[in-house]
């Protein structure tokens, strides 16, 4: 059988969103301003980039409550062209997430998990169509880690987005091909925080992209190191840049974009996911994020120079 398909395997929330001047401190209440509910979920977020990224068709493997939270989710998906196999969870709610965001762009986020926590080893679909399966951690452990060693022995390419930030086991980043973290992600999972560089000299993993918010990215693929600076934009909401990122990279790698090409597609989707407020609603296009390549200057020497001063390579 052709294995296309990309299959996303994770969360879905319902994210509540209060817009207030600043993020509250332990203990601080924030007048906040106008509210507004946006499908969300790291999962969720991810396979819809991955669809709107154009190419192999997205199938998301999700867990949602038998409630009114579950059916805008599920509409986001389906609008974004992703099929969703859902286990339903008559006794557990939909996920949800609160989300305070500042006027700096700033966001807290606080999960309930929900029916997100119902998923489990054996909930994996058949793998045979299958090229690509992307991971989060929104999911228990246990499944992502049983997921990510079935499809490695299908022959399945593995990527995880270690978010939100937990340590692993050896079992779990021995069965990736590609690693997706954070500055944080990176520190916690390798044990390093003196620099970059040193983080990723501590990890294994075949293929690690570290996200360095509005510096870029760096990638160290099969040894090699990949930089690409960030392009600059008037962030109003970065909630879900990160997803925007994973899952469009994931498409573009699955398309056979070289890794290049595909970490300056995703650093293009994710610097436009900023510019507009909400999770799935600010993903962007496959057109959109074309013609924001097509317009932005090339990046003068300086800016890859900075990046890897900052990586300290
Ligand atoms: O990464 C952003 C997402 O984190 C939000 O959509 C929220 O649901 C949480 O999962």
């Amino acid at each position: 059988m052709n294995k296309r398909h990309l299959l996303v395997a994770g969360s879905a929330n319902l994210d509540f969103v209060v817009r207030a001047p600043h993020v509250p401190a332990p203990g601080e209440t924030v007048l906040g301003r106008d509210f507004a509910t946006f499908p969300g979920g790291k999962g969720a977020n991810q396979a819809v980039a991955c669809a709107r990224a154009g190419g192999a068709p997205t199938r998301m493997l999700l867990a949602l409550g038998d409630d009114a939270f579950a059916v805008p989710l599920e509409a986001s998906l389906r609008d974004a062209g992703v099929e969703p196999l859902i286990v339903r969870t008559p006794d557990q709610p939909t996920g949800t997430a609160f989300i305070c965001l500042s006027d700096d762009a700033e966001n807290a986020i606080t999960v309930a998990p929900g029916a997100n926590n119902a998923l489990r080893a054996e909930h994996l679909p058949p793998l045979d169509a299958v090229s690509h399966l992307l991971l989060q951690l929104e999911t228990p452990l246990e499944a992502v880690g049983a997921w990510a060693t079935a499809a490695r022995a299908a022959g399945v390419k593995v990527l995880l987005n270690a978010a939100p930030a937990r340590s692993l086991p050896e079992s779990l980043l021995a069965a990736l091909d590609v690693l997706v973290v954070n500055e944080g992600e990176l520190a916690l999972l390798s044990g390093e925080s003196s620099s970059v560089a040193a983080g990723l000299a501590k990890l294994y993993v075949p293929g690690v992209v570290v996200t360095l918010g509005a510096r870029g990215c760096i990638a160290r693929i099969d040894g090699q190191i990949h930089l690409q600076p960030a392009f600059v934009v008037q962030a109003v909401d970065t909630t879900a840049a990160g997803d925007t990122f994973c899952g469009t990279l994931a498409a573009r790698l699955a398309q056979g974009d070289g890794i290049d090409d595909a970490l300056r597609y995703a650093s293009a989707a994710s610097a436009i996911a900023c510019t507009r407020l909400g999770a799935q609603s600010s993903i962007p296009e496959h057109g959109e994020v074309e013609a924001f390549l097509r317009d932005s200057p090339p990046f003068p020497p300086q800016a890859q120079q900075s990046l890897a001063a900052y990586c300290r390579l």
